[in-house]
């Protein structure tokens, strides 16, 4: 069962991946969810309604929680959850910027059990699944290890309600820049984990996420080696208000400064 729907993962996000680049750069019809700058597009929904019926072709009986359409069937005890953001990065593709991805985990009683991010544009897969280690194009991929938090390369992201509520996250940013460290910001969750999964960054902090956002992504860190937290290292679940994973070497000296800052 954890080898069919992994596989089933895999699949379905490269070939929404390969929808989604069909439509990059053409013409297609874009509008608002919750403000100006937060966006949906024609092909968010193709790639969701794609993902959800092939997943459902395979297995009638299971749940979704996927960004567009929000939650089908019952999330209940003992029945797999599909937990999936058909473009992650919205705002990146609507500005015809190659930076986005397809993300889809399946989670079970809270557990996430496998996880796949396609990044289109590169043709790059990552996948993992529960014990079985994380790959980047079927080759096993670990965490960087790097130890000095001030050498890092980190990277983090803002909600889309940043300008009404800009707690936990600007004066953190601020706080970790003003060290001097290296600080990206991608549009794409998914892929901030991905990267930190597969030892390009060192860390990613971010608040406000969903947990279509960072499922596949905890996974894929996770079996990678890294550690993934809370800002103040409490148990991550995907429905938590912060996320923090890194390579877990310098997660406490992260954690330690992300804390400090009072908002
Ligand atoms: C967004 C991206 C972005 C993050 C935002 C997310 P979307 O997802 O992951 O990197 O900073 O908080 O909402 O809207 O492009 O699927
Ligand atoms: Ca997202
Ligand atoms: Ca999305």
């Amino acid at each position: 069962m954890l080898d069919q729907i992994t596989e089933l993962a895999i699949r379905t996000s490269k070939e929404a991946g390969a929808i989604l680049r069909e439509g990059f750069r053409t013409s297609f019809k874009i509008a608002n969810k919750s403000g100006k700058n937060d966006l949906v597009t024609e092909y968010d929904k193709r790639s969701e309604d794609y993902i959800i019926n092939e997943i459902k072709n395979e297995f009638p009986s299971h749940s979704f929680l996927a960004e567009e359409s929000g939650k089908t069937g019952r999330i209940e005890k003992g029945k797999v959850l599909w937990v999936i953001d058909p473009l992650d990065g919205t705002v990146n593709y609507a500005h015809s910027l190659p930076i986005f991805s397809v993300s889809i985990a399946a989670v079970l009683d809270g557990e996430i059990l496998c996880g796949a991010i396609y990044h289109p544009i590169l043709d790059e897969l990552f996948y993992a699944k529960k014990g079985g280690g994380a790959f980047r194009n079927g080759e096993p991929m670990h965490v960087s290890d790097n130890d000095d938090y001030e050498r890092s390369m980190l990277v983090t992201g803002f909600p889309y309600n940043v300008k009404e509520n800009p707690c936990k996250c600007i004066d953190h940013f601020v706080s970790v820049i003003q060290m001097g460290i290296p600080v990206r910001r991608l549009g794409s969750a998914a892929l901030d984990l991905a990267y930190t999964a597969a030892g390009i960054f060192d860390g990613f902090w971010e608040v406000n996420l969903n947990p279509w956002d960072v499922a596949a992504g905890v996974i894929l860190v996770q079996e990678a080696g890294g550690r993934v937290t809370e800002y103040n290292l409490e148990k991550h679940n995907i429905f938590s208000e912060t996320i923090l994973a890194t390579n877990g070497k310098i997660h406490n000296s992260i954690s330690r400064q992300l804390t400090k800052c009072h908002c």
